[in-house]
């Protein structure tokens, strides 16, 4: 395997979100490697991708469990050498409200959204730190900023909590010329608006100045731009994608 081209590994890639990230990354000439618990859309996007011409490699991963991340990165490195950038896309929403959220679902929403982009982070940055190189980009939510309007307060607070994350990798990852940025998407488009029902997507459209969803495209624009050398003088920021709907 050439020792070239960026190799990136994208939690949840199989998923609408992660899946464009990949395609975009693939298409600027890195290696893409997909982290998803699902294995047949895992296997169903790698085989897409790699029949556009793509190197993808999927690794079923359940990023509850401690070994599967520990397997992700060293079979990574095992067959790339290297890990250039990590896209934490892997996510879960709930509706649930306040009053009915059990401590299991709690515990669950955290550990994907928040725990697991933590520990990925941890891992890749031991591949990284030694080769004094290296990004990594997670995918917050414009809802950990305002706080959930269609989503619980566990979804958000694992949000919020991702952009302060985001700083202290950031400050972590800088004297080792390792940039960590975030990404903060308002609604897109995809299977978690869809369902939300027709009442909640067109009321909400309605509060957005742009007066649409965005598209998974459009944040696989903006992680495509933090992951490149565009990006190189910036660290510790939060990118909102969401047509105006958060100010700040
Ligand atoms: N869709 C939106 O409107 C929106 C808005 C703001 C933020 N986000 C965030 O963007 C990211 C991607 O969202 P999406 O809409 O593509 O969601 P999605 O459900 O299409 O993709 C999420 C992926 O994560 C995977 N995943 C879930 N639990 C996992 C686990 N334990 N181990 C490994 N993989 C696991 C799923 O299999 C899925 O492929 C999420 O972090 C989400 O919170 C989405």
């Amino acid at each position: 395997m050439s020792n070239q081209e960026p190799v990136a590994v994208i939690t949840g890639g199989a998923g609408d979100i992660g899946k464009e990230a990949a395609r975009m990354l693939g298409s600027h000439g890195c290696s893409v490697v997909i982290a998803d618990y699902n294995p047949s859309a895992g296997t169903a996007v790698e085989k897409e991708l790699k029949d556009s011409g793509f190197n993808v490699l999927f690794i079923k991963t359940d990023l509850l469990k401690q070994n599967d991340i520990i397997n992700l990165f060293s079979e990574t490195v095992e067959q790339y050498n290297k890990i250039d950038i990590l896209v934490n896309c892997a996510g879960i929403s709930s509706r649930t409200p306040v009053q009915d959220i059990t401590f299991e679902e709690w515990d669950t929403v955290l550990n994907i959204n928040l725990r697991a982009s933590f520990f990925c982070s941890q891992y890749a940055l031991k591949y990284m730190v030694p080769r004094k190189s290296g990004c990594i980009i997670n995918i917050a939510s414009a809802a950990g900023k305002i706080g959930g309007v269609a989503v619980g307060a566990h979804y958000s607070s694992s949000k919020a909590a991702i952009i302060c994350l985001t700083k202290s990798l950031a400050l972590f990852g800088a004297p080792h010329n390792i940039r960590v940025n975030c990404v903060c998407p308002g609604p897109i488009a995809t299977a978690m608006t869809d369902e939300w029902g027709k009442e909640t997507n067109t009321s909400f459209i309605q509060k957005i100045p742009l007066k649409r969803y965005g598209t998974p495209t459009e944040v696989a624009e903006v992680i495509w731009f933090l992951s490149s050398d565009k990006a190189a003088y910036i660290t510790g920021e939060t990118v909102d994608v969401n047509g105006g709907l958060v100010m700040d």
